[in-house]
């Protein structure tokens, strides 16, 4: 039937080392002789995520392999975007998995927590591998105290994880990927100008009803109208190569100015056929995000449940540092501040024909 070479028939214990696998988790209160039951949940929901942050980063493996090549081709983007998709729903997983270890009370979890010193998920080497390679600088971290996040791995962790933030991340990949989109300024059409005008007047609106709401206070309106300007200036940016600059050495824009109209460009034209691919791979890029974010948030709520106000066992202010971290490790945040900037379809100027016809499949293309 096969090629494979003949081999004696394969045992499920053995195939996936069952022995090995369960025999990993020992109670550290135990060991002392004082076992607290629900370490052992502790372990294993921890030894779990740290399974899933394996496929996680072999799924990235393969990802990142994809948008390496040059010029990344198009089939390979549809089976990024799979293998994106499979990484989003193990992170829906994970955060649920936080409803599991819930089941134990913080009375149950004093029961041993002193004996976890000074480990903490914040060591978590995988974790910060997978925010690493998604793209999270370490500029970009919060400041946890006046030592760097990675501290407090071993040296061994420590020099694997600076080998990471060498190579480019997935966010760097894709990033270059977006500047080489064809037809943004296909065949000398320029969607820019229409397109910044019907803006133009969509902020113009926003700011005309918020000077005209009787139903705020004067800060208020104040806080709003100075959200607005800021959103103008950042739309703005995006067609001026010097007021970009400015933004992007700011950190307002991550994303390179021709990165950033390719994505615009996507999210707008995104109907036509030949950006429907890269609109799924923004859109999987941005569920990551997000779900990475609710993670944090779930995780941080679970923790001022299990401590209080308690610190951290490794170190840290707790609850109040997870809760300013999940605001802040965001890696596509460009991707989320484009839809600021997104008008309906009716409005939408229309792509001149032979920019559509170069979009469409070929074998549609006769009736376009
Ligand atoms: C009783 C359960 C848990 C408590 C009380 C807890 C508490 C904490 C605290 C306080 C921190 C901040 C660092 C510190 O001071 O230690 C932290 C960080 C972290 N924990 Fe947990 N944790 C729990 C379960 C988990 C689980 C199941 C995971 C899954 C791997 C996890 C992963 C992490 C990660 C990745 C960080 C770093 C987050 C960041 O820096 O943004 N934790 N945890």
């Amino acid at each position: 039937m096969t090629d494979f070479p003949e081999r004696p028939p394969l045992y499920y214990g053995s195939y996936l080392k069952l022995d090995r696998l369960l025999s990993c988790q020992e109670m550290e209160s135990a060991k002392l002789g004082r076992p607290a039951h629900d370490e052992m949940l502790f372990i294993v929901v921890h030894q779990a995520y740290e399974l899933w942050f394996k496929q996680i980063l072999f799924e990235l493996d393969a990802v990142q392999e994809i948008f390496a090549s040059q010029p990344v081709h198009d089939r390979d983007v549809g089976r990024a975007s799979r293998a994106l998709g499979r990484v989003q729903e193990i992170l829906k997983l994970l955060v649920h998995q936080v409803d599991v270890l819930e089941t134990m009370t913080p009375l149950d979890f004093l029961d041993f927590r002193e004996l976890l010193y000074p480990a903490s998920g914040f060591q978590s080497t995988q974790f910060r591998e997978i925010e690493t390679r998604l793209g999270l600088r370490r500029d970009d971290r919060l400041p946890f105290d006046r030592m760097a996040f990675d501290q407090r791995l071993s040296e061994a962790d420590r020099r694997k994880l600076e080998a990471v933030e060498c190579r480019p991340s997935l966010s760097d990949q894709v990033e270059a990927w977006l500047e080489r989109t064809p037809f943004v300024d296909f065949g000398g059409y320029r969607f820019q100008e229409t397109y910044r005008a019907a803006v133009s007047r969509m902020l113009g609106r926003d700011i005309a009803y918020i000077e005209r709401n009787q139903a705020i206070s004067e800060e208020e309106r104040q806080t709003e109208l100075k959200r607005l300007a800021s959103a103008r200036e950042r739309f703005d940016a995006i067609f001026d190569a010097a007021r970009h600059r400015e933004l992007h050495a700011r950190g307002v824009w991550r994303l390179s100015l021709r990165a950033l109209q390719a994505a615009l460009f996507i999210n707008l034209y995104r109907d036509e056929p030949a950006l429907q691919v890269p609109f799924n791979l923004l859109s999987r890029l941005m569920d990551i995000d997000e779900t990475m974010t609710t993670w944090r948030y779930r995780h941080a709520q679970m923790v001022q449940r299990m401590i209080g106000l308690k610190l951290g066992t490794g170190g840290s202010s707790g609850h109040d540092y997870l809760k300013a971290a999940a605001e802040r490790h965001r890696v596509f945040g460009d991707l989320f501040a484009l839809s600021t900037f997104l008008i309906p379809r009716s409005t939408l100027p229309d792509l001149p024909d032979p920019v559509r016809r170069a979009m469409a499949f070929t074998y549609a293309a006769e009736q376009v």
